[in-house]
């Protein structure tokens, strides 16, 4: 059995947790393989409004095993605080012994880094993801198997810490003595210990056992550490490739790629975004829309389809079809327009170019219609929205599977 997956392919934040909430009911096991609690998922289940950072989606199928792979860097805190409204899942969450640990001085780094920058800060989430990367490659990290051994992993710290004590100072950190780090520690692994596993290995099982495995990607491609927007992205790989790494798979174990693309384009934080709006469409995608953050509540940018870059994520990706996600959101825009080229020093360029500053966008510009919202049958859309879809697809050069017209798990149709 292949598994299947799922990927963001603008600068995240496309619905992913819509999509990955409504097929996990029909999967065994559903894997994260990289990021952290940078993500945010909404999922809305009867009009309740539910957010996952870090576990994964399946966990609101009781039957399904959750995994959080060796590429995802996880803050014990947050996760702990996040496992709550759910009780008891210590027999349907496995994490990884070898995900690395986010800390609080991680945290304290990112936001200290972060307003140093000042005008030239990333807009990172705040949330440690940089430092604690950064630690793994420069194999100073620590991964959360460390928890079963708390006076050695706190002794550790305590060294880095000394090692480091310019750094810390300069950026106005306290760091913790040993006996209030112990302490935290413990309190991690008291909640944490029981659900480390070896999670290749029962993806692997799961895999050989004809077992549904679907892996579930945050973030999006354009924020990818290599193929995104450098250096104004996040510091995984969030591209379909990610998954191997991320939870010791080989490429052969992946089937079907699903990209996941809103019908217009958002970013969060800063870099270069060539089809922001910064008219009163901007403003009406942005509040039609609700494009604020799960995570940080930060006002998303807002903008148009940009094919270019869509194309480009598909092909990287691999993807064997595309969820186009919230077409709603442009019901009654009289006109929709979509970015079908760049020009950079007057010429026209239709692949995406190693920088995205100082491009402009060359548009295409279609006319709009008045309601495709809760519709679920692709023949009772409106033919401007027909229309649409099938320039997408032409353009992406990928099979348009599902239209989300709404934030319902109804609200849905399967092409
Ligand atoms: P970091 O991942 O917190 O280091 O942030 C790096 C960049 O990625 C910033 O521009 C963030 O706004 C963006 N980012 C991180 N996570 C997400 C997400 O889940 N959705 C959208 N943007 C994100």
């Amino acid at each position: 059995m292949k598994s299947d997956l799922i990927v963001g392919i603008q600068w995240g934040d496309e619905g992913k947790g819509k999509i990955v909430d409504l097929l996990a009911q029909d999967y065994d096991v559903v894997c994260r393989y990289q990021g952290g609690h940078n993500a945010g998922h909404t999922i809305v289940v009867d009009d309740k409004k539910l957010a996952l950072h870090l576990i994964p989606s399946g966990v609101l199928n009781q039957n399904a095993i959750n995994i959080i792979g060796n590429g995802v860097v996880i803050s014990p805190k947050d996760l702990i605080e996040e496992m709550k409204p759910f009780g008891d899942l210590s027999d349907r969450l496995f994490i990884s012994d070898k995900a690395h640990m986010i800390l609080r001085h991680h945290i304290l780094i990112d936001q200290a880094r972060e307003k140093l920058r000042g005008k030239k800060a990333i807009g990172t989430t705040g949330r440690g993801i940089g430092p604690a990367y950064g630690n793994k490659i420069e194999r100073v990290g620590h991964r959360i198997g460390e928890l079963k051994d708390t006076e050695k992993l706190a002794k550790s710290l305590i060294e880095y810490f000394d090692i480091n004590h310019v750094l810390f100072e300069a950026l106005g950190i306290e760091t913790a003595n040993y006996d209030d780090l112990k302490k935290e520690l413990d309190a991690y692994a008291k909640v944490l210990v029981p659900m480390i596993a070896d999670t290749t290995s029962m993806v692997w099982n799961a895999l050989d056992e004809n077992k549904k495995v679907l892996l579930e990607g945050a973030q999006g491609t354009l924020l990818d550490i290599d193929h995104g927007t450098y250096p104004f992205v996040t510091s995984s790989s969030t591209v379909s490739a990610g998954a191997c790494i991320g939870l010791g798979l080989n490429p052969k174990d992946i089937g079907n790629v699903t990209g996941i693309v809103k019908a217009y384009c958002t970013r969060v934080g800063n870099g270069p975004f060539p089809t922001e709006d910064f008219t009163q469409d901007g403003k009406d995608l942005g509040e039609k829309g609700k494009e604020f953050g799960v995570t940080t509540g930060r006002a998303r940018r807002c903008g148009w389809f940009d094919a270019v870059a869509c194309r480009y994520a598909s092909r990287l990706n691999g993807c064997d079809e595309l969820a186009f996600m919230k077409l709603d959101v442009l019901d009654g825009f009289p006109k929709i327009k979509v970015c079908v080229a760049y020009e950079i020093d007057g010429k026209r360029v239709e692949t995406l170019p190693q920088s995205l500053e100082n491009v402009t966008p060359i548009y295409e510009e279609y006319d709009g219609w008045d309601r495709v919202q809760g519709i679920t049958k692709y023949e009772d859309l409106p033919e401007n929205a027909k229309k649409y879809v099938k320039r997408i697809e032409e353009l992406t050069q990928t099979k348009i599977g599902l239209i989300s017209t709404g934030p319902d798990r109804k609200e849905t149709i399967f092409v």
